[in-house]
């Protein structure tokens, strides 16, 4: 039997899955696809099936088509290996249990010449991210981050195409067995870029008024319902507040609202709020997050420096359904036993969190190990 006492183990249906808890594990890439091509593998296998005790599992930030790429060694989900590859994956977390969704990624301007075959990454218009930040490795395979290549903004014509790549990576993901898709509209890649004030300055349908900066974002989620069959296997990740990649909005509260109501209206099962990624935490006020509830008919998802407590807290107060805990699960696959028992966590090791092998992947120990 559940233990209906705890808000964090209190069962919940989301898209017509029986979820047992209300712990997420959300996407966080590792970096440790296979070589050349991309190709997702046994080994992250095996480290999402450790991790199966979540309610939801989202995968890392998986590319759907070359020029969504950005970051060395990330998973893309649109050759026929990569997609065999998701399967071990899936097949992995279903066996052990577990609900997993892909989560859906271009990363627009967020990407280095380097990494998409000598051309400029693409982008909602022709203006380049601040700050070093995107992960490159040179010829030698030796990591490093650098900054981010100047864009060139896409013609509406090919909007509608990258719009296409998303119908097909959600047919994709189907075909793989996810359970569903999560779009990554937040953290300051493409939809986001779309979204953002600041990081659109185009004068055609796909910019200008917020009905226009939500004209791209309404219409991927509207081709991923229609590519898993169904919108309540679609979830949506944004991130209001966030200033990530220099994706600023002049008034967010007004556009994430608005853009919730429209997602609402296209039926998706989920928004899943980042509220902070690393640093970069500001204060998402109470408020807020209530005129969302009362705007989105759907499930809510907050992630951000939660604690067992603090995610307690929000659902017992009503503002969010599903609490992604992201680095403590990177640390502790039984994560969810652990917040039971309110047992110490194990800490992550920032070294070994964008490539490499096991280490630091599949290798953190467990309760009854980690006592012993
Ligand atoms: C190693 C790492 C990789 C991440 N990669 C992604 C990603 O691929 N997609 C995404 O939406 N967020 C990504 N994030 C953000 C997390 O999903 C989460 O929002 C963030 O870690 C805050 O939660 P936390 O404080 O519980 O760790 C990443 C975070 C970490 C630590």
């Amino acid at each position: 039997m559940p233990d209906t006492t705890d808000p964090l183990f209190r069962p919940l249906t989301l898209g017509g899955l029986d979820l047992p808890n209300r712990i997420v594990m959300p996407p966080m890439t590792r970096s440790r696809a296979s070589q050349p091509g991309d190709v997702p593998n046994r080994l992250m296998a095996e480290y999402y099936a450790q991790r199966a005790g979540a309610g939801l599992i989202v995968s890392e930030g998986t590319w759907i088509a070359p020029m969504g790429k950005g970051y060395a060694w990330t998973p893309g989900i649109h050759t026929p290996e990569q997609v065999a590859g998701w399967r071990l994956v899936t097949d992995a977390v279903h066996a052990a249990g577990g609900r997993i969704f892909a989560q859906l990624w271009h990363v627009g301007r967020l990407s280095h010449t380097s990494l998409l075959g000598g051309r400029s990454p693409v982008s909602s218009s022709a203006l380049q991210a601040e700050g070093v930040n995107v992960f490159v490795a040179d010829g030698d395979g030796m990591p490093g981050f650098v900054q981010a290549s100047m864009p060139r903004a896409l013609t509406a014509a090919e909007v509608r195409e990258v719009v296409e790549q998303f119908r097909q990576a959600a047919r994709n993901a189907a075909e793989a067995g996810f359970d569903g898709v999560e779009l990554h509209a937040a953290n300051g890649y493409l939809v986001n870029q779309f979204i953002d004030s600041h990081a659109n300055d185009r004068s055609d349908e796909y910019g200008g008024s917020l009905e226009n900066r939500l004209r791209f974002l309404g219409e991927v989620a509207r081709a991923l319902a229609d590519g898993v069959g169904d919108a309540r296997r679609v979830g949506i990740r944004l991130a209001p507040l966030t200033t990530l990649n220099g994706c600023v909005d002049a008034d967010p509260e007004t556009t994430y609202t608005a853009a919730a109501k429209l997602l609402g209206e296209i039926g998706v099962a989920y928004i899943h709020i980042a509220e902070a990624d690393w640093d970069d935490a500001p204060d998402m006020p109470v408020a807020f997050k209530r005129r969302l509830r009362e705007v989105f008919p759907g499930v809510l998802i907050y992630a951000g420096k939660y604690t067992g407590e603090r995610a307690r807290q929000a659902l017992v107060e009503g503002w969010a359904d599903l609490i992604a805990f992201g680095r403590a699960f990177v640390a502790n696959p039984d994560l969810p036993d652990r917040l039971r028992l309110d047992a110490r966590l194990n800490a992550h090791d920032r070294d070994t969190l964008f490539g490499g092998g096991a280490h630091g992947l599949t290798d953190y120990p467990v309760l009854a190990a980690s006592r012993a």
